[in-house]
C-alpha cells in the first residue's frame, strides 16, 4: 500500500547534509516560539519552520486568548465550560491543569511586552460563545495573535541559544530502529534538489499547526496543510479524535476572494446574524442565539443558506458606533473596507470555514508522543482538553501552556544533550514507479474541494465512503512518487491526513460536537464516549 511508505524522499544520511541539536523546534506558532523560549534555558535549540515565523495562525488569531482574568470569574466556572463544550471526551485533569496555568502566563505575557488591551488598569476581557464569563483577552482589539507572536518572536531572535532556519520545509522525522525520534530530514525551500538536510536532535517538538487547507474554504495560513500530522503517522506515533475538524461560523464571504476570519469577539460584543430576509435567526436554533457554541452556529448558518436557497448570511453591525468600532476591530474595519464594505451602513456577508484540528497526535499531560523523543504541542497535539469540541480562545492557552511545559521537560531532561543523540545509519531506497505521473497542483485543488463537500459541517455515510474511495485512487497514483519540492511533499501529507480524517469520521457512527453526521444524528455514549486512535 503506497500510503504506508516510511519516508517520503531517499534518505542516504552519510551523504547528507547534517547539523546536530539538544532540541529541534519544528514549527513556530505560540507553542512552537513558547517551547522554544523555555528549552533554551539550558540546552541549544533549532527552530525550523517552512515559511516565516511571522507566517502561522498565531498571528493571524483575532478574538484572543481565553484565561479567568476578571475578579468576578472562577476557575470552576472556565472548568465547566470546557467540559461542557467538549461533549463528554474532554479529559478533566488536562482541562483543570491548563485552565490554572492561564493567568501566570498571561501576565508573563503582558510583562514580556505583550500590550493586551486594558480597562482601569487591568486586562480587559470579553465574551465569546460557549463561555459563561466574558475571559477573553485581547491585544490592539482584534490582533491578539500578532502582537503575542511578536513578542515571541523578538525573544527567540535576541536569544544566543536559538538558531532559527526559516523557510526550511521538513519532509521527515527520523527514528531508530527501537522507533525513538533522532531528528528530521528537510531542505530550504529556496535550495535545489539533492540539497537535502538532516537536522539530529535528542529531542524533537512537533509544533506545525493545523490542517485547514484541507478544506477549499478555510480561515487558515497557506502553511496549515497537515505536514506534522502526516509524518509523526508514518513515524507510527499514536494520533486520536481526527474527525473532530472545527468550522469558524463566520468568514468573510466575497466571491472570488480568500476566506477571512471575522472574530466571534464581534458576536460577543452584540454583532447579531441575519439572514438573506433579514430576519434574526438564531434563535430559531439555541437558546443562546448567536452566542451558542460554534458547532450549533455553523450548522444553523448552514440550515438557514438552505432554507433560504443562499450563499451565505449576514453579521449586522450597524448599531456600532463607527469610531468605536474601527478602534475595536482595527483589522475587520480594514478588511471590510478594502472590500468597500462600510460597518456602519453595510451588512458583512459571511459564512463558515474550516478553522481548527481538534485531534492531532496524542501526548500526555507533558507533551510527550508515543514515540520516545519526540513532542508535540499547540494545535497538532491532542491533548485531550478540547474533547469533541473546542471552546473559543482556548487554543491559544492550550499551546502557551503546553509549549512552556514540553520545552522545560526537554530542557530539564537528563538525556537531552547532543552528546545522547544515538543517530543512526539511515538508507532508505524508493523504487521507482511507472505508473501515471498527476499533476500535484490538480490533486491538492481537487482534494480541498471534495473535503469541503463531503467531510464537511454535515456529513453522512455515503459521501464519507465515496470520499475514501476517491483519495484512495489519487493515492495510487501520488503515494509511489518521489516528488523533490514542497508542493508535491505537500500533496501527499494532504492525501494522508485527508484518508486518515475521513476514516475516523465514517468510523464515529454518532454524531458529537463539531463532528455531526446526519445519519447519526444522536450522541451514543455507549458506543462512543471515547477516542478513536489512528497508527500506522
Ligand atoms: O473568532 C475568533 O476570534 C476565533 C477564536 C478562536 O478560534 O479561538
Amino acid at each position: 500500500m503506497p500510503e504506508f511508505r516510511r519516508y517520503l524522499v531517499n534518505i542516504d544520511s552519510i551523504s547528507t547534509h547534517q547539523l546536530f541539536t539538544d532540541c529541534l523546534m519544528v514549527g513556530a506558532g505560540i507553542a512552537g516560539l513558547r517551547a522554544a523560549i523555555e528549552a533554551s534555558k539550558h540546552r541549544n535549540v533549532i527552530i525550523v519552520c517552512k515559511d516565516t515565523l511571522e507566517n502561522s495562525n498565531t498571528w493571524k488569531a483575532q478574538g484572543g486568548i481565553a484565561s479567568v482574568l476578571d475578579k468576578t470569574d472562577t476557575f470552576e466556572s472556565h472548568i465547566a465550560d470546557t467540559i461542557n463544550t467538549g461533549c463528554g471526551i474532554g479529559d478533566e485533569s488536562v482541562v483543570d491543569f491548563v485552565v490554572r496555568q492561564g493567568p501566570e502566563l498571561i501576565e508573563q505575557l503582558f510583562r514580556w511586552g505583550a500590550e493586551f488591551d486594558q480597562i482601569d488598569g487591568r486586562i480587559a476581557t470579553t465574551l465569546e460563545g460557549g463561555h459563561s464569563h466574558p475571559r477573553i483577552a485581547h491585544a490592539h482589539g482584534d490582533e491578539t495573535g500578532r502582537i503575542i507572536a511578536e513578542v515571541l518572536i523578538r525573544k527567540v531572535r535576541q536569544n544566543p541559544n536559538i538558531k532559527i532556519m526559516e523557510n526550511f520545509y521538513t519532509v521527515d522525522l527520523l527514528t531508530n530502529d527501537n522507533n525513538e525520534c533522532v531528528g528530521i530530514i528537510g531542505r530550504d525551500r529556496r535550495s535545489p534538489p539533492g540539497t537535502d538536510q538532516i537536522i539530529w536532535a535528542a529531542n524533537t517538538i512537533l509544533a506545525t499547526g493545523g490542517a485547514g487547507q484541507l478544506y477549499r474554504e478555510t480561515t487558515n495560513p497557506e502553511v496549515a496543510t497537515g505536514d506534522g500530522v502526516a509524518m509523526a503517522y508514518r513515524a507510527g506515533a499514536i494520533l486520536q479524535d481526527l474527525e473532530f475538524m472545527q468550522f469558524h461560523p463566520t468568514t468573510l464571504y466575497v466571491a472570488g476572494a480568500s476566506r477571512a476570519l471575522i472574530t466571534e469577539t464581534l458576536r460577543g460584543e452584540g454583532a447579531v446574524l441575519l439572514d438573506n430576509g433579514g430576519r434574526r435567526f438564531m434563535k430559531d436554533y439555541h437558546e443562546s442565539a448567536e452566542l451558542a457554541p460554534r458547532d450549533i452556529v455553523s450548522r444553523a448558518i448552514l440550515a438557514q443558506m438552505l432554507k433560504t436557497i443562499s450563499t451565505h448570511v449576514y453579521l449586522d453591525v450597524r448599531h456600532f458606533d463607527k469610531e468605536h468600532f474601527a478602534k475595536r476591530f482595527p483589522h475587520i474595519f480594514e478588511l471590510c473596507e478594502s472590500f468597500d464594505i462600510d460597518v456602519s451602513r453595510n451588512l458583512i456577508p459571511v459564512r463558515p470555514s474550516a478553522h481548527y484540528m481538534i485531534g492531532g497526535v496524542r501526548t500526555d499531560t507533558s507533551g510527550k508522543t508515543s514515540i520516545e523523543s519526540l513532542y508535540a504541542c499547540g494545535e497538532i497535539a491532542s491533548t485531550g482538553l478540547h474533547g469533541a469540541n473546542r471552546l473559543g480562545s482556548n487554543s491559544l492557552l492550550e499551546g502557551l501552556v503546553f509549549g512552556k511545559i514540553a520545552g522545560q521537560l526537554v530542557s530539564q531532561c537528563k538525556e537531552a544533550g547532543i552528546a545522547h543523540i544515538k543517530h543512526p545509519l539511515i538508507k532508505y531506497q524508493i523504487p521507482h514507479s511507472d505508473r501515471t505521473r498527476l499533476d500535484a497542483a490538480d490533486v491538492t485543488n481537487s482534494l480541498r474541494a471534495l473535503m469541503w463537500r463531503n467531510v464537511g459541517i454535515t456529513r453522512t455515510v455515503q459521501p464519507l465512503s465515496e470520499a475514501q474511495e476517491i483519495i484512495g485512487f489519487w493515492q495510487r497514483y501520488v503515494m509511489d512518487k518521489i516528488f523533490d519540492g514542497p508542493a508535491g511533499w505537500e500533496c501527499q501529507n494532504m492525501l494522508t491526513v485527508s484518508l486518515l480524517m475521513t476514516r475516523a469520521a465514517e468510523q464515529r457512527r454518532e454524531s458529537r460536537g463539531v463532528h455531526f453526521r446526519s445519519d447519526f444524528p444522536n450522541t451514543d455514549d455507549k458506543r462512543f464516549k471515547k477516542h478513536i486512535e489512528i497508527t500506522r
